[in-house]
């Protein structure tokens, strides 16, 4: 049977450049950065595709999925937490330069009450880049929690782009929010 390909990291990496070309403001290549739901890499690969050289953490609660990851040889620190609705992970709050969430944001295992925790790991002024189904992405709950979050001054969404079919058939969104 073919192998569907995997594009939503390659996606959520063209999302950052995309931004970084229209706004102006690109992000320092040797920042810290850390890629929430690291699954096997392969969105830390995509991370280091971009020019990113310096460390990249990982957040994932599946160990066998970090098992792969690690063999990969991208990674310098692991966090097993799970993102859970209001609660925070033991990642340090205002650490990142960039904060990557590729495919994990859904209605199902992460939800947009999540969004808050992601954005706590930034350092302000520093960017979080999320890829996810869009059909989710403009859900009533997402969208009021996005709202909430500019309302609240927490971060502001700085950049929106649409993919045609990267999850099953589904198109997609990336975004960047930067933090307040
Ligand atoms: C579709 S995979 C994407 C993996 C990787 N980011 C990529 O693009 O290849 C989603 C990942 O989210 C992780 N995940 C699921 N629930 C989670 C949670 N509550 N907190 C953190 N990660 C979670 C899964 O273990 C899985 O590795």
């Amino acid at each position: 049977m073919a192998q569907i390909e995997w594009r939503a990291p390659q996606l959520s990496m063209k999302t950052l450049e995309n931004y970084e070309r229209t706004s102006g403001n690109c992000v320092g290549r040797n920042g810290r950065v850390i890629d929430v739901g690291t699954g096997t890499g392969l969105s830390g690969i995509a991370i280091r595709q971009v020019g990113f050289t310096g460390d990249i953490d990982a957040l994932e609660p599946s160990k066998s999925m970090f098992e792969k990851a690690k063999e990969k040889n991208i990674y310098s620190r692991y966090y097993s937490d799970f993102l859970i609705e209001n609660k925070e992970t033991t990642v340090t709050g205002d650490a990142y330069d960039l904060v990557v969430s590729v495919g994990v944001f859904s209605n199902r295992s992460v939800r947009s009450q999540c969004l808050c925790e992601v954005i706590r790991m930034a350092k302000p002024g520093a960017l979080v880049v999320i890829l996810m189904v869009k059909n989710w992405y403009k859900s009533a709950d997402f969208s009021d929690a996005l709202k909430k979050i500019e309302k609240d001054k927490v971060a502001n969404l700085a950049h929106l782009e649409e993919f045609e079919g990267i999850f099953e058939g589904h198109d997609a969104v990336g975004f960047v929010l930067e933090k307040l």
